[in-house]
């Protein structure tokens, strides 16, 4: 059993819930772990206070897809490291993907993880489950028993699902389980040995390139099936133009398909040819950025989500050619995607659902991104306008791999609650603030009934 968490009072912010189609300024009140009032001016004595004055109130936001490492990474990131760096980031709920070592392919490793994150973890961590055996694509994995224990969907992730028979058997099996495949797709004939993407850079530096038809090969191909069995799938890391329109079409003709875009191919180009920015897929052109943003503003992609892929400085630190593909996202990514905000390409309120209420749909889980009353209180605090400069050499990650680093963002999360609890409140609060928020994990101060057990179910 739950006990009390300390009553909290978030006094004057702007709260902005897309699911309820709020945004007003006003208070929101929290008590033993759940929402219990939104908007309006509320009082409440007992309640500690934070003055959210000039500040975005809104449903804590839900990573679809980062790597936590663990087990068998634990130089790269572990659950405890990972976890901290999301609730940095805002993140309440973050799924984290099977390509460890070993892979998430029974029972007894998904329940390892989720045992771990209620021990070690900061925020929530729902784990996927592997498509197939090994994530060797030859055997589909026992898909029914990773269900029981929990996963919210398949993904063999870091790699594709090239044989096309054992595809179809994975939709057929995820489709009866009411679970979506996490898509990666790749055509490896094309990619393999690619560094960048294929195109103007990858020629003038003589780089093996990545084409884009990779990866719509691949969209094309498993939007077929899912049509032919009717099932469900989510396509994960959307780069390029080719992709938004197959998956617009397949939208329109009622496939089931739901699909994320990265805060880096939304932001940055090809033109960065270098180790930190070396990702799979890769970063596109300007012309598949604006395809992104336009697809992201008209819902034929439904979620922003990091691909946090933290690295070792030994993973990153040579060749490009042999240097690992990844970047490390969870504490970047805020800042970078309010870069379009502040340009007007999309507007606060569509952002923060492609980080909160749509995530959440995709899992099945419409209460972690939402701030309706009685919900489970999952609450990220932002400064939209505050500017700060990345320092990955401060990151709680592991993995210091970002391409922004030395960039100057306007946009910072302040304060990170999960269930009623802090996970991450900003140094820079004032004292009086951050003397009565106590963070998880944090001695427990006198008089205070703050519980000491897991915040996890
Ligand atoms: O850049 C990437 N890194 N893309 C993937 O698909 C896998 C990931 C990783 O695990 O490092
Ligand atoms: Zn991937």
């Amino acid at each position: 059993m739950k006990h009390e968490s300390f009553p909290l009072l978030i006094h004057n912010g702007r709260i902005i819930d897309p699911g309820q189609n709020i945004d007003q300024v006003g208070d929101l009140l929290v008590a033993d772990h759940k929402i219990v009032r939104v908007g309006g001016s509320v009082t409440a004595d007992q309640a500690k206070k934070l003055d959210a004055t000039g500040l975005v109130v809104c449903p804590g936001f839900i990573d679809l897809h980062c790597h936590l490492r663990e087990p068998g990474f634990e130089d790269k990131e572990t659950i405890a490291t990972g976890t901290k760096a999301a609730a940095i980031g805002g993140f309440t709920t973050v799924c984290c993907m099977p390509n460890t070592d070993p892979p998430l392919d029974n029972r007894a490793r998904v329940d390892w993880v989720k045992a771990k994150a209620s021990r070690e973890g900061v925020v929530h961590v729902l784990p996927i489950g592997c498509v197939t055996k090994g994530r060797k694509g030859e055997e589909i994995s026992p898909m029914a028993e990773l269900a029981e224990a929990g996963v919210v969907g398949f993904s063999d992730d870091g790699e594709p699902v090239s044989n096309l028979q054992v595809m179809r058997c994975a939709l057929e099996c995820s489709h009866r389980l009411g679970l979506p495949i996490i898509d990666h797709c790749e055509d490896k004939e094309l990619s393999r040995g690619g560094i960048i993407n294929e195109g103007r850079v990858s020629a003038r530096l003589g780089l093996k390139g990545i084409p884009a038809a990779s990866e719509e090969i691949m969209v094309a191909r498993d939007l077929a099936v899912a049509k032919l069995i009717g099932a469900r799938i989510h396509i994960v890391h959307v780069s390029t133009c080719g992709s938004v329109e197959l998956i617009r079409q397949a939208k329109e003709k009622g496939i089931l398909v739901t699909a994320e875009v990265t805060p880096h191919h939304l932001t940055l180009t090809e033109e960065l040819a270098y180790a930190n920015a070396k990702v799979n897929p890769p970063l596109r052109t300007e012309d598949d950025i604006k395809c992104l943003i336009v697809g992201l503003k008209e819902g034929v992609i439904d979620a922003i989500a990091t691909d946090h892929a933290p690295h070792t400085l030994k993973d990153k630190k040579c060749y490009l050619e042999l240097a690992a593909f990844g970047i490390s996202g969870f504490e970047t990514a805020l800042g970078c995607v309010m870069s379009l905000v502040h340009n007007g390409e999309i507007d606060l309120s569509t952002l923060i659902s492609k980080l909160s209420c749509e995530p959440a749909k995709i899992i099945g889980k419409s209460e972690l991104g939402t701030l309706k009353a009685g919900s489970p209180a999952n609450i990220t605090i932002f400064d939209p306008n505050r500017e700060w400069v990345v320092n990955s050499s401060s990151f709680a990650s592991k993995g210091k791999n970002t391409p922004f680093e030395g960039y100057q963002f306007k946009g910072k999360v302040m304060v990170t609650i999960v269930d009623g609890r802090i996970a991450y409140r900003d140094e820079s609060l004032s004292s009086h603030v951050m003397k009565s928020l106590f963070l998880i994990g944090e001695d427990v101060g006198e008089g205070d009934e703050r519980s000491e057990e897991s915040h996890h179910d």
